[in-house]
């Protein structure tokens, strides 16, 4: 458990939960990058996380070795208040969470991702620290938006269709409540952000196994020398957001003057299973077929056919404006995947990828 520092901490501190995650790592590469002065502390117990993240996401940024603390801590069994207090970070990053939305242990899930929400959200609204936490766009389901294909607002969630979308539903709705109470108190409400983080994909994901992008998985299979598969008929459009745009996202929202709430967080763009493959086959310069396969029928009443962030609250409350085009991060990204294939001696087993066609 964080002990309150002796002396008088000097430097400025941020905490980021998860740290050891595909995105909290990336985050904790980025907030060296713009605050080299700054310790920043790591919370994670590595059940899906790794320090290789940590030091491969510092080597991809170029910001020399991960010199911060990291906490092999469960976020339940953390003492947040002396913690926050005695720590007093310039801002908190809870990211930690159970990202298996295939884990269908309801009590695990929710003792993971919402329990601990209330003590670190007390924590920060009472010491004042801007907090600002990993939702999904998990929590929208299927709402009325998928069927007439437009982007969704915010408003929309709330009907979601697994337990690790109901985990993070609670999360928002914890957050909401502890709004009205302070608007009913005549408070102002403390810097808490919400962040609904639609489906990301980037260097950092391997780790993460079958919870991997599509992107990553895709583009693996073509390497493998596989046809990449997709369900009938690829067609089914997703909100694919690079995470370099979720960590600038991310850290706008702990930013002086963002507006406390709860946004999405994508490209606001969608990008079609079939558009994918494209991209990948023109970075890798291949022109492989997908392999279409039907849809488990279990998996039909459920599936998020289409999903497409509103990003017009988040330009609002503090300025964020995604920056990349999906189809040109995939394309770089594809190549960086060939590029660590390389590096790590796996086979290529394509003939038309080549160290030259892909630099
Ligand atoms: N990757 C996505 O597409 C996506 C989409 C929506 C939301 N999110 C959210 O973003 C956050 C980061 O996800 P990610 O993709 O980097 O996944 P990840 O699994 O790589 O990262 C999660 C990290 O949290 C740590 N962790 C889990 N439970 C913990 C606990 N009880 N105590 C301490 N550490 C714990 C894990 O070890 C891991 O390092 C999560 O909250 C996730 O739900 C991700």
């Amino acid at each position: 458990m964080p002990k309150a520092p002796s002396e008088p901490i000097q430097q400025p501190v941020y905490i980021v939960t998860g740290g050891a995650g595909f995105i909290g790592s990336n985050l904790v590469a980025e907030l060296m990058r713009r605050h080299p002065d700054a310790h920043i502390y790591v919370v994670d117990d590595f059940r899906t996380g790794s320090y290789a993240n940590i030091v491969e996401a510092c080597e991809r940024a170029g910001v020399g070795p991960f010199t911060g603390t990291v906490m092999p801590d469960d976020i339940a069994e953390l003492n947040w208040q002396p913690a926050i207090e005695g720590l007093q970070p310039r801002a908190v990053f809870h990211l930690a969470a159970i990202t298996d939305t295939l884990e269908f242990d309801e009590k695990k899930m929710l003792g993971v991702n919402t329990e601990p929400f209330s003590d670190i959200l007390d924590a920060c609204a009472g010491a004042g620290v801007p907090l600002v936490y990993a939702s999904s766009g998990a929590t929208y389901g299927t709402p009325p938006e998928s069927e007439s294909r437009t982007p969704f607002p915010e408003s929309a969630a709330g009907v979601p269709q697994n337990v690790y979308g109901f985990s993070k539903w609670l999360m928002d709705a914890e957050l909401v409540r502890h709004f009205e109470s302070c608007r009913r108190e005549g408070e102002r409400l403390p810097h808490v952000v919400g962040l609904r983080y639609f489906n990301v994909f980037g260097p950092g994901e391997g780790r993460k196994g079958k919870m991997a992008s599509m992107v990553w998985h895709l583009t693996n299979q073509i390497l493998d020398g596989k046809r990449p598969r997709l369900f009938k008929h690829g067609e089914h459009e997703r909100d694919q957001v690079f995470v370099d745009d979720v960590v600038a996202c991310t850290l706008a929202a702990a930013e002086k003057g963002a507006a406390p709430g709860v946004y999405n967080c994508g490209s606001g763009r969608t990008t079609s299973f079939n558009q994918i493959v494209e991209a990948i086959n023109e970075a890798l310069g291949t022109g492989v077929e997908p392999e279409y396969f039907d849809m488990p029928a279990e998996m039909i009443a459920t599936y998020q056919h289409y999903t497409c962030a509103d990003m017009s609250a988040a330009a609002q409350a503090f300025g964020h404006r995604p920056s990349w085009s999906p189809m040109d991060a995939m394309m770089k990204y594809a190549r960086q995947i060939v590029a660590d294939r390389q590096r790590l001696g796996l086979p290529i087993r394509i003939d038309s990828v080549s160290s030259g066609a892909t630099a």
